[in-house]
């Protein structure tokens, strides 16, 4: 979700942390002025800014010769439709309203029908997840996509509207069922990629009628129940699924992001004051949804916004299976969840809360993974440990253990189980004295070295200026990698409780001093607001955006290499059409194509006055966010 969105609605990211834990920028610039500079890297105001524009042509011939990716950047223009580099192809796979299930009905502009919206593909795609077919394969031209769907614009979605709080009734339960994920079966034939009708696997998962089930050690607990469930392991559907991540037993992991958004009401009147408000609950709701229906209303449901904040998993070759909200990984605002499986087969989930000033947290399993057995495997993420990061400026990390009765989380500070440490995690963080972050996006490892790689995304409300690194107001973010002990590789130990930190890439224009951008000095690129990332299967990073239209260049996705000559030499390879953000960047096994999904297009604007039409541009036709597949002209591998 972009900030731009959340201050056209006027719900800015208000930092809920009330805590005086150490924030990271500050351990940054401890850092810095200790170490006197970057690993590899200078800081450099004479190269490219958007489209090359200042670079010489000696630096371009160098910066080819030291980047390992083999395209050639595109500028970064912002344009009514996509752009991707030379000599690739980018098809759209599916786009909101799409079939997604076989009596689905065909997309209607304008139409408002909640059921017809149950079996078609949702809006604002954003993670993507492919699955091979058949499972445990790695078949790179047939498989599963798995799709979440984060949030809606009604305004954007029909007439009339100027903004998300004027929908009907009919129109916030068309919302409803636009939220969740959809699931496709995809099949590539002549190098193009086709949705397979009728597929025994396609399913939709909403928020209107999919039912779930809360596992883990908050499964149960009084604080769960509501008026419609007094077992306290049962919720009706997912919110806000921003990104995820895949489990190497086949299972997808969604996130619950923004939850807080949806619920609306006095928090002082219910028992949940204190953990609502330090989630964000505030009395107006940003959706509608809350004038109709009592759940999102705390007064009436004071425990309800307490069934989200999870992540959830979902078995995508069983479209008969019950999604899982997993406790024991927390709840906060999770943008997505990555697993990494050591070599002694210990499941290790990283993922951060994207909130200003909240925190980076990963998760150790108690049970080991088991390739042989994949049942088995099946309820691995209900007991473990979950830690959450200290930096220090030494250079090292703290993975801080979360368990009820060590240090502070006992019945002194009203934790009486780890149900309610888990419940309340960002309070128990914030006890343990964890290392207040830059809005931690996607933290993902990197199969090749073993490092961890954590988009954090910007904190404009930044006011502790440091005069060696005087970015006040990190409005453009930053990388930062994290290195395990143990080595590259399977070798790494991300089980460890402490690890070694740099940072990559210091975000923002090279070209403008201001910005106190850091890159490689051959940069072809500039990054705005890091959001989602992928590995391929070379270790290379490639980094979606999230923002950059504050910044006059268009979201999209950049690539460098993370080793070597080419280190932190960004270039740009996609770029989305004007309104939207980058999301869901995701390979095949084979690296031949990379999917992409464009959320938000013509975001800004209205369903009557679209800034633009992409991607079908008829007239009539509102924009509508899609799923897109990068593929190589010549079959090839990209970037290969
Ligand atoms: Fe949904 Fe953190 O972006
Ligand atoms: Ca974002
Ligand atoms: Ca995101
Ligand atoms: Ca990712």
């Amino acid at each position: 979700m972009t900030e731009q969105f959340i201050i056209v609605e006027d719900h800015d990211d208000i930092p809920s942390n009330p805590t005086d834990n150490p924030r990271v920028s500050d351990m940054i610039n401890a850092r810095l002025t200790r170490r006197g500079f970057f690993k590899g890297l200078m800081a450099t105001s004479a190269v490219a800014g958007a489209g090359l524009a200042t670079a010489s042509l000696s630096k371009i011939a160098r910066a080819d010769a030291a980047s390992t990716l083999t395209f050639k950047s595109i500028p970064q223009t912002i344009t009514k439709t996509h752009a991707v580099a030379d000599g690739y192809n980018a098809d759209i796979v599916i786009r909101w309203g799409d079939k997604v299930v076989s009596d689905a009905s065909s997309f209607i502009a304008g139409q408002v029908d909640a059921n017809a919206q149950n079996k078609q593909f949702g809006y604002n795609c954003d993670y993507v997840g492919y699955m091979p077919l058949p499972i445990g394969s790695d078949n790179s031209d047939h498989g599963l996509l798995y799709v979440n769907h984060e949030y809606t614009n009604a305004e954007m979605m029909w007439p009339g509207l100027k903004d998300a709080m004027g929908a009907s009734q009919e129109q916030a339960l068309h919302e409803i069922a636009a939220h969740g994920a959809s699931i496709i079966e995809v099949k590539k034939e002549n190098g193009k990629w086709n949705v397979i009708e009728r597929s025994k696997y396609a399913r939709r998962i909403s928020a209107l009628d999919t039912d779930m089930v809360i596992t883990g050690p908050a499964a149960g607990h009084d604080r769960l129940k509501t008026g419609t469930d007094a077992t306290g392991t049962r919720v009706v559907g997912t919110l806000n699924n921003c990104a995820g991540g895949k489990t190497p037993w086949g299972t997808v992991l969604m996130a619950e992001e923004n939850f807080n958004g949806y619920f609306g009401g006095d928090i002082a009147k219910t028992n949940e004051e204190r953990n609502h408000k330090r989630y964000g609950i505030e009395p107006d709701s940003w959706y509608s949804w809350v004038k109709y229906f009592d759940r999102f209303n705390v007064e009436k449901e004071p425990n309800e916004p307490n069934k989200f904040g999870w992540m959830v998993e979902v078995d995508p070759y069983d479209p008969t299976s019950t999604p899982k909200k997993r406790t024991a990984l927390g709840r906060f605002k999770h943008e997505g969840a990555t697993v990494f499986v050591t070599a002694d087969n210990t499941v290790v989930v990283y993922s951060g809360d994207d909130q200003r000033f909240d925190y980076l947290y990963k998760f150790v399993a108690s049970k080991k993974y088991n390739p042989s057995d994949r049942a088995s495997n099946m309820d691995i993420l209900d007991d473990g440990t979950l830690y959450v990061a200290k930096f220090n400026e030494n250079g090292t990390l703290d993975w801080m253990p979360i368990i009820h009765g060590e240090g502070p989380l006992t019945a002194a500070n009203d934790f009486n189980s780890m149900a309610d440490v888990l419940i309340e995690t960002r309070r128990a963080a914030d006890l343990l004295g964890a290392t207040k972050m830059d809005r931690p996006e996607d933290v993902e490892p990197n199969p090749v070295n073993g490092k961890v790689y954590v988009m954090l995304t910007n904190n404009s409300k930044r006011t502790d200026v440091n005069v060696v690194n005087p970015r006040a107001k990190n409005v453009h973010g930053h990388i930062l990698e994290l290195t395990p002990p143990g080595g590259r590789g399977k070798d790494a130990d991300h089980a460890a409780t402490t690890f070694t930190w740099d940072i990559m890439i210091l975000c923002g224009n090279p070209a403008n001093p201001d910005d106190k951008a850091v890159y490689h000095p051959a940069a072809e690129s500039w990054v705005s607001c890091p959001d989602n990332m992928a590995v391929d299967h070379r270790g290379r990073l490639w980094i979606s955006t999230d923002g950059a239209p504050n910044s006059n260049i268009p979201d999209g996705m950049h690539a460098t290499d993370v080793e070597g000559p080419g280190r932190a030499l960004t270039k740009f390879f996609f770029a989305c059409p004007e309104g939207a953000e980058m999301c869901g960047p995701e390979f095949t096994p084979d690296g031949k194509t990379l999917f992409l999904a464009v959320q938000h297009p013509a975001d800004g604007s209205t369903y009557d006055a679209p800034s633009t039409r992409w991607p079908d541009f008829v007239d009539g036709m509102p924009a509508r966010p899609s799923v897109v597949a990068v593929t190589k002209q010549d079959d090839g591998e990209i970037a290969g």
